[in-house]
């Protein structure tokens, strides 16, 4: 009884108003760009983009780590962070490094550039050391990365290699990708053997790299296996770089 004449109209107009609105809303919506999924992500495209990050694109290539983040990243939810060495970082390793690493021990270098989580900048600076890497070797025993932060400037360091962290080739959610100007040598590389000797003979080091590095491979079989790969040849990268850095000094 307290409808006026008016009030009908105005309700009236109203719900023609929101009839006339929602086919369009509705018709709208479909066609509005969609919030963010870009497909999926892939590493090699990233840093193919800046550029002078050849060698560590071919170090995931050759790996298959490349498409092991791509795919951890786009199904967790937790996101990834990748340190990228230039190509002058990996032009300052001994001549010949890579080339002596069995791919087992590629993977595992490359797996310590590997963050299994997003992390900001800004989350680094605080971060509790050490960190977790995707590296993991015999024992389970991961190599883990420090980070030291001191107002804007970041640190990583692997206690072997230290190095800052100021330029970010992606930064948002799920995959941080920062460069860096070292190649991250792990620490336990060096710890494994620092206990039996301290020149390494190169006797017996030089023959683990040159042609028996198929000899290495057929003696684990398990190394078909993607989580056994990563754990095989730690004490023969480690007799190697310790060999390469005692050639070097
Ligand atoms: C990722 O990008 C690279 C270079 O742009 C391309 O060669 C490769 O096919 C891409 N990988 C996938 C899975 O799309
Ligand atoms: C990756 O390796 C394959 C061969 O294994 C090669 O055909 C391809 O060009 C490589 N891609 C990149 C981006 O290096
Ligand atoms: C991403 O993960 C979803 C499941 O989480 C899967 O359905 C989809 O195929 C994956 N895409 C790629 C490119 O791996
Ligand atoms: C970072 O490392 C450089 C040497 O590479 C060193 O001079 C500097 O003091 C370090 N900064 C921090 C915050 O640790
Ligand atoms: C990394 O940080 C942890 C915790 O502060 C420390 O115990 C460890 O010695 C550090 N490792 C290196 C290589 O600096
Ligand atoms: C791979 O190796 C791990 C141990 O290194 C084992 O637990 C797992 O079952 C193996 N997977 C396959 C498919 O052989």
């Amino acid at each position: 009884m307290a409808y006026t004449p008016l009030s009908l109209l105005v309700l009236l107009s109203l719900s023609t108003l929101l009839l006339l609105l929602s086919p369009q809303t509705q018709a709208q919506s479909p066609s509005a760009p969609a919030p963010a999924p870009s497909g999926p992500i892939n590493i090699t495209a990233i840093l193919e983009k800046p550029g002078g990050f050849s060698d560590f694109i071919h170090l995931l290539n050759v790996t298959q780590a490349g498409n092991q983040i791509d795919n951890q990243v786009n199904n967790s939810n937790d996101g990834m962070t990748v340190f990228a060495p230039t190509d002058n970082a990996f032009d300052n390793l001994p001549a010949g490094t890579l080339n002596k690493l069995t791919m087992e021990q590629q993977v595992l270098l490359v797996q310590y550039h590997v963050l299994p989580k997003f992390y900001s900048l800004t989350d680094l600076l605080t971060v509790s050391n050490p960190v977790q890497t995707q590296a993991n070797g015999p024992n389970g025993k991961n190599f883990g990365l420090n980070f030291t932060g001191q107002g804007n400037q970041l640190n990583v360091s692997t206690g072997v290699v230290e190095t800052q962290i100021y330029n970010a080739v992606r930064s948002n959610r799920p995959l941080a990708v920062y460069q860096v100007d070292k190649v991250l040598l792990p620490l336990e590389f060096y710890e494994s053997l620092a206990p039996s000797s301290s020149p390494p003979p190169p006797p017996e080091n030089a023959p683990a790299s040159g042609p028996s590095g198929t000899k290495t491979t057929a003696a684990k079989p398990s190394s078909t296996n993607d989580s056994g790969r990563m754990n095989v040849g730690v004490d023969l990268v480690a007799g190697l770089l310790l060999f390469c850095i005692g050639y070097l000094s």
